[in-house]
């Protein structure tokens, strides 16, 4: 809610006024303690033209008055989503790292089936897209499910996606994506697992996909208390936090990740240092001992 003395009728902040530095650090530090991210001393122009864009939405009067009327808001108010929606960046689309969907497909997938075939283990699959932005990993990753498991109905699948920004969640509940989001899902997939209208340019994910999935908000610096899940997807986040924050992510990340499990990473995100106790596969793949 904006404060009534803040509400001023002419706009007051041009488009070359800038954040001073000292305003910098303290924005700055209220997005640390929030979310972890670091925004550093460069990013002042991006974060006075992320800022001008808040106070021309609300009304307040100047960069001084939203530092301190965001300040006062609880974590869960709509204006610290807002906020958080226009200084974070929610780049992703489907099948983003080929190759590690043709892992998820071709080695891991293929493995849980033919486990689940022995009997060695039950058919059920919980995967958790930390950071899922706009939901594309998640649905990428139902979309191999069910190409790869022939029996899907026996199978008891949960996709659980979580992200901080409410906005992201909303359009990830929508299963709705742009030709742009889609550019590298096989045709096959397409017509398989998408509906699109007449001349529509968006595809929509059928419920075989959506029925899998449930989203979630969930801030990476918080534990998740959840079930523990078989496959942890973590990748396009870390790279935008110090190691502080990274560590108290990949503790939490840790955590819900069951014995034997295993973690996706983004493969220039600097985890391998802070999870060594896993055993590193590949550089984006890393293992949690069985025991
Ligand atoms: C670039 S997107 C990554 C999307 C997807 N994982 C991918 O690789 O395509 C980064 C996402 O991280 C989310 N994010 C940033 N800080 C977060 C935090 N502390 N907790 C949860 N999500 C956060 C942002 O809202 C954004 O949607």
């Amino acid at each position: 809610m904006v404060l009534p003395e803040l509400i001023k009728p002419i706009f007051p902040v041009s488009n070359l006024e800038q954040v001073t530095d000292d305003q910098l650090a303290r924005f700055a530090e209220l997005i640390y303690e929030q979310t972890g991210i670091r925004v550093s001393p460069q990013k002042k122009t991006l974060l006075s033209n992320r800022v001008r864009r808040r106070l021309r939405k609300t009304g307040i009067d100047g960069f001084e008055a939203y530092y301190r009327h965001l300040r006062q808001l609880r974590p869960n108010d709509p204006e610290w989503d807002a906020f958080l929606q226009e200084i974070t960046t929610h780049e992703t689309y489907l099948f983003r790292d080929e190759s590690q969907w043709d892992w998820f497909r071709n080695d891991f997938l293929a493995q849980c089936a033919a486990d689940a075939r022995s009997g060695r283990a039950a058919r059920s699959l919980r995967i958790w897209s930390a950071a899922c932005s706009t939901g594309d990993e998640a649905v990428t990753a139902a979309c191999c499910i069910a190409d790869a498991l022939s029996n899907l109905p026996q199978w008891k699948i949960e996709i659980l996606g979580t992200d901080i920004g409410i906005g992201a969640l909303e359009q990830a509940r929508s299963a709705v994506f742009g030709e742009r989001a889609m550019r590298l899902v096989p045709p096959a997939y397409r017509r398989r697992f998408f509906n699109k209208a007449k001349d529509a340019l968006v595809w929509q994910a059928k419920p075989i996909l959506t029925d899998m999935i449930h989203f979630r908000q969930h801030n990476l610096m918080d534990p998740l208390r959840e079930k523990t899940f078989d496959l942890v997807f973590l990748k396009n986040v870390l790279i935008y936090f110090d190691t502080d924050s990274k560590r108290t992510v990949l503790d939490n990340v840790r955590a819900a990740i069951q014995c034997g499990g295993v973690l996706v990473a983004g493969a220039a995100e600097g985890v391998a240092d802070l999870i060594r106790d896993f055993q590193r596969v590949q550089p984006w793949l890393y293992r949690k001992p069985t025991k």
